[in-house]
């Protein structure tokens, strides 16, 4: 990217956004140029998703001028921006369940022939977006079936249907694996070489750097920092310390402790009458991480135990003893905690507030009698918001106006605050900041210290290597290898998860 002799499309310039109780941007200033891809970090609540719906023209701002190409606009509405070329990809999920791919790709912007709907048209186009992407989806499959992934897919289609000028993306790739991270980064370096002006948030600061021209770092509500990143290398740890206002440690070291007995078995547990068999038993205080690629069907056989889908056949058992668990509910009675991959959806009630959100699950473990003792809920409460740095304005405030991040931490304290001993993650660090990450990762290790065991599934290979006791390797529905302590490695898990024979350390995936 050469900056000699442009000007900016646009420019953000002062601008101030208060919501009730909290200062979202504070004198905020930053610009983009054409076919430039700046990218924009910050911890979870720095500011950023309003920032851009501002641009979008889904908030006003309090104060503040946006400038796009160099005419002043004071007020930003929502077709306005669009009718700029402005598109984004919202962090939510903002797509209709009971609508199919296509109709939701075209939505509102429905193409038409002689006065009706050309679904024929529509399909094609949506067929070649896919093909652009190098993804297969069923067009025809309605959203809510979908996948999380997949899901994620269409909202990237559906900015693209638009051929945007100016395109923003918020956390486009919390959802993926790697594989399909990668898809989404080489898009984005391609859609920005023909010209198109790109707005990126992620907490990936890895895919970070691979592709941004500039990177601006935001802190409660303000810009601290932009970088230029002209040959993709730029160091880490400074845009952490940007980030946090102090040095960081990107990579928690856990603490080793002693593990017990097996105390939970999964045996030949079978999800349908053709699938493989699966066992295998996770011990006390122990962390067992599972890894495999998208479709070797990690989620599945977490949905599997806790009751969340059917399966075929085989046993769960707990100490010993067979669990009977049909249902989701079976499971959290036995002290089993699921924390879904699908968090938006399945883990939050939107319009209640925090408190009552963190104490839907522990209620009963943890308060005992049939009063309720507000004070010692709040304490409780108080704990876990404190120790997942879970940002507000106050615990009364609804859960809808949390950050993405923020909503995310909410999810997990949940469970923390229920009396569960066994804690099945699925994804659990997604869309949460560096910082955060590090606390997550003390409090896993805390858990297992007090004798609580843990199954992860993570597509994050960082983590899954440095949380995990034991990794459990899945390919294709089966148990290919469980690995020790000593045998875990990347290249291990790839090899397996790939059923490569060879060494592949020097390869790299994408
Ligand atoms: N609609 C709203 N009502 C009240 N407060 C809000 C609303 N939207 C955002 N906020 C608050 O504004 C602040 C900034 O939120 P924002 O969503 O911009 O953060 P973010 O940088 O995108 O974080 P994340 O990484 O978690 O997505 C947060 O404190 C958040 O709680
Ligand atoms: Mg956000």
């Amino acid at each position: 990217m050469d900056y000699e002799g442009k000007k900016p499309i646009i420019e953000m310039k002062n601008i101030v956004k208060t919501f009730p109780g909290v200062v979202a941007l504070n004198n905020m200033t930053i610009d983009l140029y054409e076919g430039e891809i700046h990218c924009i970090v910050g911890e979870n609540g720095a500011g950023k998703s309003t920032l851009m719906k501002i641009l979008a023209g889904a908030y006003t701002p309090d104060s503040g001028e946006i400038f796009i190409d160099n005419k002043v606009y004071k007020g930003m509405t929502a077709a306005l921006s669009r009718d700029l070329g402005i598109n984004i990809i919202y962090q939510e999920n903002l797509l209709v369940p009971a609508m199919n791919v296509v109709e939701n790709i075209f939505v509102g912007q429905e193409i038409s022939k002689g006065g009706f709907v050309d679904k024929a048209q529509m399909f094609k186009r949506a067929r070649e977006l896919c093909e652009s992407l190098g993804i297969e989806l069923n067009l025809n499959q309605t959203i809510e079936n979908l996948s999380v992934s997949e899901q994620q897919f269409v909202k990237i289609l559906k900015a693209l249907s638009t051929n945007p000028r100016i395109l923003i993306m918020d956390e486009p790739t919390s959802m993926f694996n790697v594989e399909d991270a990668n898809r989404v980064l080489n898009l984005v370096k391609r859609v920005a070489s023909n010209g198109v002006s790109i707005l990126y948030i992620s907490h990936y600061l890895k895919e970070i750097v691979q592709i941004a021209d500039r990177i601006t770092v935001i802190r409660d509500g303000m810009p601290i920092n932009t970088y230029y990143n002209p040959d993709k290398n730029i160091d880490l740890d400074i845009i952490v310390r940007d980030m946090v206002g102090r040095p960081v440690d990107m990579f928690y070291e856990k603490e080793s402790h002693d593990i017990g007995d097996v105390i939970f078995q999964v045996e030949k547990l079978k999800l349908d009458k053709d699938s493989p068999e699966v066992s295998f038993d996770v011990r006390k205080g122990e962390i067992l991480g599972i890894a495999g690629m998208v479709g070797s069907g990690r989620t599945e056989i977490a949905n599997a135990i806790v009751g969340a889908c059917k399966k075929y056949s085989g046993t769960i058992k707990y100490k010993g003893k067979e669990l009977n668990i049909n249902k989701p509910s079976d499971s959290i009675r036995y002290g089993i905690a699921y924390i879904t991959e699908d968090r938006q959806r399945l883990g939050l009630m939107l319009e209640a507030n925090i408190i009552e959100n963190l104490t839907i699950v522990g209620f009963h473990t943890k308060i005992k009698g049939f009063f309720v003792n507000v004070k010692k809920h709040f304490v409780l409460v108080s704990d876990i918001i404190n120790n997942l740095k879970i940002k507000m304005a106050s615990p009364f405030q609804a859960v809808k106006n949390l950050s993405g991040g923020n909503q995310q931490k909410v999810v997990l304290g949940k469970w923390l605050f229920s009396d569960s001993s066994l804690f099945i993650f699925d994804e659990p660090t997604r869309g949460i900041d560096v910082n955060a990450k590090a606390e997550f990762y003390k409090i896993m290790s805390n858990l297992t210290k007090e004798g609580k065991s843990i199954i992860l599934i993570s597509s994050d290979m960082p983590e899954l290597i440095s949380m995990s006791d034991r990794i459990a390797v899945l390919r294709k529905g089966r148990i290919v290898k469980i690995l020790e302590k000593d045998e875990i490695s990347e290249n291990s898990i790839i090899r397996y998860a790939l059923e490569v024979k060879e060494d592949v350390s020097d390869q790299k995936v994408g």
